[in-house]
Formats: structure tokens, sequence, C-alpha cells
């Protein structure tokens, strides 16, 4: 039996570098691995749990399978799919809620921070966000979850509930770990302390679709302090192509390097690093992202459902 990996990428609207780093490369890497079985895919119900445009959705669920393709996930090695396509997630999601202390879920910090941001919208979704990851996670059975810092104690939540069902009812679920992969930290060109974020407006951002002109228009204008001028170079070892970096950095050292000059230079790495996946973009077809997420949902969906007749058996739903 070969280890299982599943993980989630929220349907936020464009990519930047950042969720680049921190994510789909990681997913595309372990592509190489024949011993892992992939399950990806997109939590769309998960982000209805924040303020959304129904009009947009399908939209930003078909750009991001689109983004993943180009970026060179593989259906034939990666099982990528869309969470609501597969109804198992909400069914295990149900009962995984009526196992789940209240307590466990007065503890997530992600929940703190968002209610924080949205406090005109703190819905049970939100409170319970961390269940329905639960069942993503679990239904699949797997070994490992490739995720960020940021998700670990939703990771540990899971590992909670599998316990719990284990000792209750029947043992069916293994106890998986995140997998934290090393991944750098992006800060954002406006505001170098803090992270890359849409939310610190377009500018600060670096998005995989941006053209040469306009990377090279938003460094422009990227502050460089001494954290700016460490984030760049950061980005120049990142994207590096040819030791450019090495040479970047052996100029700061002796005090000649130019901000503009370095300014240019790694918004020329970063436009030739994404220029074939802009490429790709264009070429996949809408009928292709279609066909690609049948594939994933059939895969998934054989999966799902025989974990939930294992749990309906266990609960005597059956
Ligand atoms: N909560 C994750 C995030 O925001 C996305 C996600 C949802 C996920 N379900 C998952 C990740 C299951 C890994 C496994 O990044």
């Amino acid at each position: 039996m070969k280890n299982v990996i599943i993980s989630g990428i929220q349907p936020t609207g464009s990519m930047h570098i950042g969720n680049y780093l921190g994510a789909v490369k990681n997913w595309v890497d372990m592509q190489a691995d024949p011993g892992l079985e992939r399950f990806y895919f997109i939590p769309d119900l998960h982000s209805l749990t924040v303020d959304f445009d129904p009009a947009q959705k399908q939209k930003m669920v078909r750009n991001l399978v689109r983004d993943l393709l180009a970026l060179g996930i593989d259906p034939t090695k990666s099982n990528l799919f869309v969470q609501s396509h597969v109804p198992e997630h909400s069914e295990l999601c149900w009962i995984f809620l009526t196992l789940t202390p209240l307590a466990e879920l007065d503890k997530m910090t992600q929940f703190k921070d968002k209610a924080a941001r949205h406090a005109e919208n703190i819905n049970a979704g939100l409170y319970t966000y961390p269940v329905l990851m639960a069942a993503d996670i679990l239904l699949y059975k797997p070994h490992q979850i490739p995720v960020g810092e940021d998700q670990v104690q939703h990771v540990e939540l899971a590992r909670v509930i599998a316990k719990k069902f284990n000792n209750k009812f029947s043992v069916l679920f293994p106890e998986p770990q995140a997998l934290l992969t090393q991944t750098p930290r992006v800060m954002s060109l406006a505001e170098p302390t803090k992270k890359m974020s849409k939310s610190h407006g377009d500018k600060s951002c670096i998005y995989l679709t941006d053209d040469s002109d306009s990377i090279h228009d938003k460094m422009r204008k990227a502050v460089t302090d001494e954290v700016g001028v460490q984030n760049l170079l950061g980005l120049a070892q990142l994207f590096d192509a040819n030791g450019t970096h090495q040479k970047l950095s052996a100029e700061f050292a002796a005090g000649t390097l130019k901000n503009v000059d370095l300014k240019d230079t790694l918004a020329d790495l970063i436009a030739n690093y994404f220029a074939d996946f802009r490429a790709r973009r264009e070429e996949i077809t809408d009928a292709r992202i279609t066909e690609v997420l049948e594939m994933g949902r059939a895969a998934a969906s054989a999966r799902a459902q025989k974990t939930m007749s294992e749990v309906r058996g266990a609960l005597g739903l059956i």
C-alpha cells in the first residue's frame, strides 16, 4: 500500500509568489515520489465561511485549477478535485461535529484571527471550519498532510477526532501528521516586515500571471529599507538562474549594488521563472479543466464512499 498524502488550497483569487512557494511548489515536487498516492483538492466549501460573490465562485475555482495544471500538477500522478464534488466531506463533517468538544474549537487561533478580521460575519461555519478540515483529511486515511505552519493546529484536531472515533466506535482512522516543508516566508514589497498578502494590496504582491512589465513596475516601487533589501535578495535566491543571486550578493557585500539594479535583475528572474507557466496557462482549455476535475472526482469519490460506508457501519447507521 502506498502512503497517502492530502492537501487543499483555497480558491481566493490570483495566486502570488508567496502562495506558490508556500504550497504548490511542494505539491509539484512531491509528484516525483512513486511511493505516494496524492490527493490535492480545492476546499470550496471552506471558502464559503467568509464573504464572497457567488457570480465569481466558479471562475475562481476553475482558475485555480488552471493555475495548478500550468504549474505542473499532473493529473496522471495526482488526484485533483473540488471538495464540494465529493459530498462525503460534508457528511463526515457532521458526524465529526458530534465528536468535537467545543473546548477544542475554542483553542483555534485561526478562528480568533479570522473572527477579528471579519467581525461582521462570524458564522458557525467559520467556527467549525477545522472539523470540516478533519473530515477532508480523514476520509482519505492519509499518513501525512503537507501544510504550512498556520494549519498545524487544525491537523492536531484531526488527530484528536480520529482518536475519539477510534476509541468510541471502531478503529478506522490513522492519526496523520502535518508535513511541514521548508517554506520561505515571502514578504510584502510595500511593507517588508509583513507577509506578502493580497489583503495588503495588489502593489505588495507579485502574481504569477503578472507580465514582465508589471513585475518591473511593482518591483520599482518596492520599499528598500534594510529589511526590504534583504527580502529582495532572498527572492533573488529563490528564483535564481545562472548564479545571478551570487553575483548580486557579492555586489551587495561590497556595497556596490544599486537598488534599481537589484530590482530590475530580480524582476527579470521572476518574469523568466514563470514565463512557461504563463504560456501553458493560455493553452489549457475549459474542456480540459472539466475533464481533469471529473477524473479527480471519480478517484476521490471511490475512496470517500468506502470510508463513509465503514463509518456508517461503525455508528450503527446501517
Ligand atoms: N485550511 C487550509 C488552508 O487554509 C485548506 C484546507 C482545507 C486543507 N482542508 C484541508 C489543507 C485539508 C490540508 C488538508 O490552507
